[in-house]
């Protein structure tokens, strides 16, 4: 872990937030060199409040009132009251503007739970299903103003089983975020990972496509 000063880290949630809670945990073991600055929430009722709360984190509430631009200029003052180093969108479902990224491009991330490109949007694990597909898994990439199109670091690969339910799929692909997104993030602090060209840098070198973590072998979470 880097000796610096620990990134600002802000995390965005609308629900349950687990993946909040991974990166919390993750800094709090000492294994990602940031601090949890708040955690914002669209939603009174996210579950993931409470438990933010519960590790002592400052926490915010926005609740949308049907415009985008008001929203998003309440979003921000809650954000820059705090300064954050970088964002994590984990779980949060609502669209940003292209204003809205481009303030913080670079620096904004996003936890996808699909192969992107494939499987952009909503029903991600539903979609796998119906399709047949053998191999599925999580995506961590950098925000851009198209939805889920942005450079994606790195992947994780969980084997689809015939017998899979919409529900068991997605358990077994939500333990391996809470492995690739802190991983990813911990890349950003150590100031391994940047943006630069419209293009994710790792250790100096362009990532011209993801990097891949492969679960299939895995035991079953
Ligand atoms: C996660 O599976 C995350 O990848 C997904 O929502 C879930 C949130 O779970 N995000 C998206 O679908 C974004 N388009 P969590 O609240 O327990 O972290």
């Amino acid at each position: 872990m880097s000796t610096a000063t620990p990134l600002k880290l802000a995390i965005l949630i609308s629900g349950r937030g687990s993946n909040m809670e991974a990166l919390a945990g993750a800094c709090a073991r000492g294994v990602l060199a940031a601090r949890v600055v708040v955690v914002i929430a669209d939603r009174p009722g996210a579950g993931g409040l409470d438990a933010a709360r519960a590790r002592g984190l400052e926490t915010a509430t926005l609740v949308y009132r049907g415009e985008r631009g008001a929203f998003e200029r309440e979003l921000g003052a809650a954000l820059e009251r705090h300064h954050p180093d970088a964002v994590a969108l984990a779980g949060f479902m609502r669209v940003l503007s292209a204003e809205f990224v481009a303030r913080y491009l670079g620096r904004l991330f996003n936890i996808h739970p699909s192969l992107l490109p494939k499987y952009r949007g909503l029903d991600t694990h539903r979609r796998v299903l119906a399709a047949g597909d053998a191999v599925h898994g999580a995506s961590v990439h950098f925000v851009t103003p198209e939805l889920d199109a942005g450079p994606v670091v790195l992947q994780s690969q969980v084997a689809v089983d015939p017998a899979d339910t919409e529900a068991s799929l997605a358990a077994r692909v939500l333990a391996t975020e809470h492995v690739i997104y802190p991983r990813v993030l911990g890349w950003f602090a150590d100031g391994r990972l940047a943006w630069r060209d419209g293009a994710a840098w790792l250790d100096g070198r362009r990532l011209t496509a993801p990097l891949v973590e492969d679960f299939r072998a895995a035991a079953a979470p």
